[in-house]
């Protein structure tokens, strides 16, 4: 796991959005997963302001987000469908039909789990995964206790996650109690990740990644283990 500390967030996004733009200008059919919530919103920003400006193209990247809470529509402006498309995918060239969210609202969602793992697989796999990370280590939806080895799947969600994702809903009571998320054995076979960690409730749960055991109970820990991991950290929210 490589580090880099950024003196702010507005370094953090820079330096990610950096190094997307150069794996798409590498590989112009990139696979790119994605994150939702608020850290990586200035790594979109750069990115749309880079293809408005004609310096990265999206059009033949392929996306797959790592989540999406169970039963919200997807024009629900809390669905991470709705949050992709006005944070980034609305604002850049990129084909729609070629971004990829789980669908919360399938009927069958274990079925709706295989479909999206697979589609990872047929895709040729993920070649740069982003991240952030939850102030219980999580990644993905993926929380404390989580295996390894876990592949797309239905998870219920903490407390603790429901109520830091409180600040997007009318009441604790509209947050959804279940997710979809990929799992941590797919997110740990993308070919690159960069993770980043920005905000002064993350301040543990950073020292925990860099300082503390590999163990499930803290998933991000599994980064560790990864061969090309970059954290890059947001040190003024952090310190
Ligand atoms: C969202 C996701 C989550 C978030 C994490 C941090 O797609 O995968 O793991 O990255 O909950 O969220 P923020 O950035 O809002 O602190």
């Amino acid at each position: 796991m490589k580090i880099i500390e950024a003196k702010n967030y507005e370094e953090m996004s820079r330096i990610a959005s950096e190094k997307v733009q150069a794996c798409i200008i590498e590989n112009i059919q990139l696979n790119l997963g994605l994150a939702t919530g608020s850290t990586p919103i200035g790594l979109y920003k750069h990115l749309i302001s880079s293809n408005k400006k004609g310096d990265v193209s999206f059009r033949n990247v392929t996306t797959f987000n790592l989540d999406e809470y169970v039963k919200l529509s997807q024009t629900d402006p809390n669905s991470y469908r709705y949050f992709m498309n006005e944070e980034l995918f609305n604002h850049v060239d990129i084909d729609k039909n070629n971004t990829h969210v789980p669908n919360g609202e399938a009927t069958d969602l274990d079925q709706e789990c295989l479909d999206y793992e697979n589609k990872i697989r047929e895709a040729g796999g993920i070649d740069l995964q982003i991240l952030g990370i939850g102030a219980n280590g999580h990644i993905g939806f993926n929380e404390p206790g989580t295996s390894f080895q876990s592949r797309t799947q239905i998870v219920k969600l903490d407390e603790q996650t429901r109520e830091a994702n409180s600040r997007f809903f009318d009441s604790m009571d509209d947050v959804p109690t279940h997710a979809i998320t990929t799992g941590i054995g797919t997110i740990m076979d993308s070919k690159e990740i960069i993770l980043l960690i920005s905000g002064s409730a993350k301040k543990e749960a950073y020292e925990r990644l860099i300082n503390g055991e590999v163990s499930e109970e803290f998933p991000a820990s599994v980064l560790q283990n990864h061969s090309n991991c970059i954290v890059i950290v947001d040190k003024e929210s952090i310190s």
